[in-house]
């Protein structure tokens, strides 16, 4: 297949490009190269590409001549630095997918897979042992400085045991990004719809690996430990340390891209889009991933400051069974073996960290 690939120069679609690549197809990429992503050009890696933005028209449709189907990476990601950044998510990520998708509508091509995110369920899924399945709010300040910080049940205030979210959870985008993630899912949907195309999205979790940015208002939190260990300091974790994610490999995720492209042509129902949770179904607290990078690196062990973020969700995890089941993908980094190699690997310069992060309290 000749695959474009957009926002194939960044951090998860150059492993996107490579995976292509080994598995015998075409990719191209389209790629604006935006300077929080990219401060420095990127080497030149001999994959044919564009330098383009995904919201220029005439440039997506010349993109678009000859490819069978289209990767769909190209986003501005993280939380940003304020809500003065909303214009610009809502034009790279919505608008940009509305022009894709009606440049693929204009040349006929029919298959999509789009980087979707874990962001859009909000919170995880939470038990309450008298109440069964219940939705908390988001976390009370009281609570987080009085060091409360697992959610409690909205009837009764018992904590709660988190849980695996599925695909069929409500969506509850709680930000500006995460709001933009869920719209490219719907204009994905409508697209399908109308032009009877196949779509899938893969709702990523917390990706890390080699490549990552260094620590960016857009960048994750293992970017964070690896740089604060990158100079001889102790990575600095949050509330006790006791937050759960689902930290996925970039090349599982890649692998995943992979596997969909080829799917979606052939199995995917014609007329919608289907959504599959792309993590390692291998849970770990953000203490334990911050402990693992500390000891790879021989650095010093991580501060549990008790510190808190206003939005910081307790606990994100999620079942990736449908992705397993349904297109035969295994995610096959370990945890510790996935971790030992980012403490060692390179990651890619970042944008300067001009931005303050979302209010750390003490
Ligand atoms: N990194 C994660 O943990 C994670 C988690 C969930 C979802 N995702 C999604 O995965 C995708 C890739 O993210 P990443 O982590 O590799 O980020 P990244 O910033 O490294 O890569 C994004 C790429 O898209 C390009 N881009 C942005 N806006 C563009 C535009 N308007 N036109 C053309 N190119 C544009 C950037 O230049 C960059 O090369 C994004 O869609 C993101 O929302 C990432
Ligand atoms: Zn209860």
């Amino acid at each position: 297949m000749r695959v474009l690939v957009t926002g194939g120069a960044g951090f998860i679609g150059s492993h996107v490009v490579t995976a292509l690549t080994d598995r015998g197809h075409e990719p191209v990429v389209l790629d604006a190269l935006l300077p929080a992503a990219h401060p420095a050009p990127p080497r030149p890696s001999g994959t044919e590409w564009i330098h383009a933005d995904v919201r220029d028209r005439a440039a997506v449709a010349e993109a678009l001549r000859g490819v069978d189907a289209v990767c769909h990476q190209a986003a501005m990601v993280g939380l940003g630095k304020d809500f003065a950044d909303a214009p610009d998510y809502v034009g790279c990520n919505d608008l940009g997918t509305a022009v894709l998708l009606a440049a693929m509508a204009e040349r006929g091509v029919r298959s999509l897979v789009l980087a979707g995110s874990m962001v859009v369920y909000g919170e995880g899924r939470y038990d309450c042992p008298r109440h069964g399945r219940v939705r908390p709010g988001p976390r009370a300040e009281a609570d987080l400085a009085a060091g409360r910080f697992e959610p409690g049940c909205p009837d009764c205030g018992t904590p709660l045991r988190p849980g695996l979210v599925d695909e069929d959870a409500p969506a509850d985008p709680r930000n500006v990004y995460a709001t933009t993630k869920l719209a490219q899912e719907h204009l994905a949907a409508a697209w399908a719809r109308s032009v009877d195309g196949r779509a899938v999205s893969l709702r990523y979790h917390n990706v890390y690996g080699p490549g990552m940015p260094r620590d960016t208002p857009y960048a994750g939190v293992a970017s964070f430990f690896r740089s604060a260990l990158a100079r001889g300091e102790a990575p600095t974790v949050y509330e006790d340390g006791g937050q759960r994610r689902d930290f996925v490999h970039v090349r599982d995720v890649a692998s995943a891209n992979a596997a969909a492209l080829e799917a979606v042509a052939a199995t995917a129902p014609a007329g919608g889009l289907t959504a599959y949770n792309t993590g390692s179904d291998d849970p770990h607290t953000i203490g334990e991933m911050a402990e693992a990078l500390a000891a790879a690196c021989g650095g010093p062990a991580p501060q549990v400051t008790g510190a808190y973020r206003l939005g910081d969700v307790r606990h994100i995890t999620a079942s990736s069974r449908r992705l397993r089941d349904q297109l035969g993908w295994r995610p096959v980094v370990p945890f510790d073996q996935g971790m030992t190699e980012f403490a060692h690997a390179p990651q890619r310069a970042g944008a300067a960290p001009a931005a303050r992060p979302l209010r750390p309290v003490r």
